[in-house]
């Protein structure tokens, strides 16, 4: 199986995998349902599809990161903007030096000695600590992105804040990286300044009810509660079996025999692609997605997939 090609030019690792974060949100927008639902294994079948070609991307960007060099004297990188990066495997010792971001790209001015291959995990982390797009700071002109043009100020806006942000990581925080600009923005492009008013009243902790804001805290050297255990949520199968429940039942289900769904997948760039998905029971799929560089096609006939 390979992997959904990536609206850039050059195959690269579409996300950050190990920051936490999971930019390529894959909003799949179901517009039209036919037929309604089907049984449950044929919804298994495609949600394992659809799992397949993110661990593909995933295993793509671990591959990817297990080829950089151990110890780098990289000016920037993943880890100096803060961002979290897995922990490079022994082999990745003999790996040759990968090039770094200004050999590849057209326009580089501060991300200057990053690994080339952070590139996009760097620009998707950016993206979700706005809580906004690409488009944010570069410019697409009738569909095609000019990601090395200028034009947009909060792009240079941004170059004077990656330089904020390593001055601080040197010469505030001792060469701790703790501070980087999810630290401020967390998902707003105006980062806010004073807490929202009324802040939110604490629940006195257990064996300590009288204690609200503004008690007196423990006197020192005596044990604080602990937090409140939090209760155990619903089972998945609970959940699953409810919702078996409120779609009709098994019998009902069983009655399903075919399942087709068209809609668009929005990825994290702004980019929008079409996709169909036929189903049959017991076990036949077909999944379609039209991509600028071609179709991408996935299907199992119940014998060969
Ligand atoms: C918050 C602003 C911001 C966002 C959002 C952003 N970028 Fe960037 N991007 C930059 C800056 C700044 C540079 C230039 C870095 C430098 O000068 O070292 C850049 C450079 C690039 C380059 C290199 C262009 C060249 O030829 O020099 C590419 C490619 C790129 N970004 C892709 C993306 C993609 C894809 C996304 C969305 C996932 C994205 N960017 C989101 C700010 C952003
Ligand atoms: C110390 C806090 C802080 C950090 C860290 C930080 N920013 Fe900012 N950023 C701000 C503030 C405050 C503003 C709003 C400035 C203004 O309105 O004049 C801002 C504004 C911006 C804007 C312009 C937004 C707009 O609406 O025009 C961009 C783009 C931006 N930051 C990108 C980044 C990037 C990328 C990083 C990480 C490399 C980062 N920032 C890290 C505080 C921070």
């Amino acid at each position: 199986m390979e992997k959904l090609p990536e609206p850039r030019r050059r195959a690269k690792p579409p996300q950050p995998v190990e920051s936490g974060v999971f930019p390529v949100q894959l909003l799949l927008i179901f517009k039209k349902h036919s037929e309604n639902e089907m049984k449950l294994n044929i919804l298994r079948l495609i949600v394992a599809a659809l799992c397949c070609t993110s661990a593909l991307m995933v295993i793509t960007n671990v591959g990817a990161q297990k080829s950089l060099p151990v110890s780098c004297d990289l000016a920037v990188s993943l880890t100096n903007l803060g961002i979290a990066v897995p922990a490079q495997t022994p082999a990745a010792t003999a790996a040759p030096r990968e090039q770094t971001v200004e050999q590849v790209e057209k326009n580089i001015k501060v991300l200057n000695g990053m690994p080339a291959s952070q590139l996009i995990p760097v620009m998707n982390y950016f993206a979700a600590s706005m809580g906004r797009r690409c488009n944010f700071c570069h410019v697409n002109k009738n569909g095609q992105w000019d990601y090395a043009a200028d034009t947009k100020p909060e792009k240079n806006t941004a170059r004077e804040m990656i330089k904020m942000v390593l001055d601080l990581h040197k010469q505030t925080f001792n060469g701790s990286t703790d501070i980087s600009c999810y630290t401020c923005h967390r998902g707003r492009n105006q980062p806010q300044s004073v807490p929202t008013l009324p802040l939110p009243v604490p629940s006195p902790p257990p064996g300590n009810p009288g204690a609200g804001p503004g008690a007196a805290a423990p006197p020192a050297g005596q044990p604080q509660a602990s937090p409140s255990p939090r209760p155990a949520g619903p089972s998945a199968d609970d959940i699953l079996n409810k919702y078996v429940e409120a779609i009709g039942g098994h019998a009902a289900i069983d009655k399903l025999k075919t399942r087709t769904a068209k809609g668009t997948i929005v990825q994290a760039n702004g980019n929008s692609l079409q996709f169909e998905l036929y189903q049959a029971t017991p076990d036949k799929f077909y999944f379609l997605v039209t991509t600028p560089q071609g179709p991408f096609e996935r299907g199992f006939n119940g014998l060969v997939a």
